[in-house]
């Protein structure tokens, strides 16, 4: 509504740095790449952008080791290019968003060489989680595979959920919050928007580090390692920072949890704006898993988000597709989950390249991979480079205009992504960056006159078909015609459709 803060009902564009524009000439994105496409993403019709870390990093997981948090890596640029990218982007009138990654730094980072360089029991190890022992403290395993402990050459050991360059800080240790908050203000001050919260969930660990039961791995809400009650107390802190700053700055965190309950803790009013809503990109095209996702975010936590895609998964248009004959089903039913999402109460946050219709690269070469949960499971687990490869902008071979003609971008470009550029697309109607253009405008002149509730419409298990004041949403989840309800008009379709019946995979916004 039109009162409502920013942040309520954005489309937040997510950046991932490493492969979103490389003008540098290295193969790896870049901020100057950024800007220079600033212009593409203001025409695509998003409010704001994410940015994923560039914090100087020896990028041990593509710079979620951060070993600064108040720089760039000269990889990415300076701070200089980040101050004339924000400048640019609230030009264009889009605002940006930095990703903050607060549960662990970089084994690079000063306060971690400074506790390997120091005796057991140091204050300067106190920063991080150390334990004595013949064997690991205890039985936790890393989520990107194998144990959670490192021992160092005295004998102790360190914990770290993920890579073992990447040490888990102590929030127990008054210093992190201190440390926290100042990053927080060091970016405030540089004119960003908000903060995407890298682990949000992860700050805390039960103090007594008891095992888990094998059972009872993964992201749970009843974790000795997810989601602590003490971690409500560290948001309630930055809480306090956003709001001394002027213009509605945000925070989205990165909370993975197996409970709805547990998501909507996270959004209460003194502690994050919202919460990324990941159950939807958990579920299988069903209707029946869409209405049940809809259904528990909207009763439970007020400022819901909406996620098809980000670097950590497979492309939702691949995900959809599996299983299916038709190659075109996946593509068909993304476009169909996307006007979905887009007409429920919140904000969306895409994933680059979703507008390109761009698939997930299932046969990257082995050497050419780096995500370290493949490196790391010896190459048994693909891991997440195939949603990773840098974006083809224009021409017919790689690097596609993503780098300067000649220069080999850091994970190869399929050669059919020639027919996928966005120089391709633009202009041609029927193109999926066309129709993410068409979505998004639509949007734009609906978003303001749209209530925050949506009443369901009887349909058969296969459809969904929901009102949300003079908007009915109807999409075909299933293998047959679906009737569609009275309406005025229709505003958008998804695909070819008949006036009165939705086919499969197809999703239309009516005037009621
Ligand atoms: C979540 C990030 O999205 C992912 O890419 C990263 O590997 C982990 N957090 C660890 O920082």
């Amino acid at each position: 509504m039109t009162n409502s803060p920013w942040w309520r009902d954005a489309v937040v564009y997510e950046i991932y740095v490493r492969s979103f524009a490389d003008a540098s000439g290295d193969g790896v994105g870049d901020l100057q790449g950024i800007r220079s496409r600033l212009p593409y993403l203001a025409a695509l019709g998003v409010d704001a952008v994410w940015l994923t870390p560039f914090q100087p990093s020896p990028m041990a997981d593509g710079g979620y080791d951060v070993a600064d948090y108040r720089d760039v890596d000269p990889l990415f640029g300076t701070l200089a290019d980040f101050d004339a990218l924000v400048a640019a982007a609230h030009e264009l009138g889009l605002r940006v968003m930095v990703d903050i990654v607060p549960n662990h730094s970089s084994s690079a980072h000063r306060w971690f060489q400074a506790a390997l360089a120091a005796p057991p029991g140091d204050p300067a190890r106190d920063r991080y989680i150390f334990r004595d022992g013949d064997a690991p403290p205890n039985n936790w395993t890393s989520v990107f595979g194998g144990p959670a402990w490192t021992q160092v050459p005295d004998g102790q050991w360190y914990l770290h959920l993920f890579a073992p360059e990447q040490p888990d800080f102590n929030w127990r240790n008054p210093e992190v919050h201190e440390e926290f908050l100042d990053v927080l203000r060091f970016w405030l001050d540089r004119g960003v928007d908000g903060f995407r919260i890298d682990v949000a969930m992860g700050l805390y660990k039960n103090a007594d580090l008891p095992d888990v039961p094998p059972a009872e791995e993964g992201f749970r809400s009843q974790s000795p390692i997810w989601s602590q009650p003490e971690v409500h107390e560290v948001y309630r802190e930055w809480r306090k920072v956003l709001d001394s700053y002027p213009d509605d700055r945000a925070a989205v965190g990165e909370v993975w949890t197996d409970s709805t309950e547990d998501l909507a803790r996270y959004v209460r009013p003194d502690e994050l704006h919202q919460s990324f809503n990941f159950a939807w990109l958990e579920a299988p095209w069903s209707a029946t898993a869409f209405r049940t996702v809809i259904d528990e975010t909207l009763a439970a936590v007020p400022a819901p988000t909406w996620v098809l895609s980000n670097h950590d998964v497979v492309r939702h248009i691949s995900r959809y597709g599996e299983g299916s004959l038709d190659p075109q089903a996946g593509p068909a039913r993304g476009r169909a989950a996307l006007m979905t999402m887009l007409a429920l109460p919140g904000s969306a946050y895409l994933y680059q390249g979703e507008e390109l219709g761009l698939p997930e690269v299932k046969d990257l070469p082995p050497e050419a991979r780096q995500d370290p949960i493949f490196t790391r499971s010896g190459g048994e687990v693909t891991g997440r480079d195939g949603c990773r490869v840098p974006l083809p902008w224009s021409g017919t071979a790689e690097p596609f205009g993503f780098s300067p003609e000649g220069t080999r971008p850091w994970l190869p470009q399929p050669a059919a992504w020639a027919t996928l550029t966005a120089a391709h697309q633009d202009g041609d109607r029927a193109s999926t960056l066309s129709f993410y253009r068409r979505v998004l405008a639509v949007r734009r002149t609906l978003r303001e006159t749209l209530p925050g509730t949506i009443t369901w419409l009887g349909s058969s298990e296969d459809a969904l078909i929901f009102a949300r004041g003079e908007l009915i949403c109807a999409i075909n989840c299933g293998e047959g015609p679906v009737p569609l309800p009275p309406y005025s008009e229709v505003l958008l379709s998804s695909g070819p459709y008949d006036p009165s019946v939705l086919p499969p995979d197809t999703a239309v916004w009516l005037r009621a």
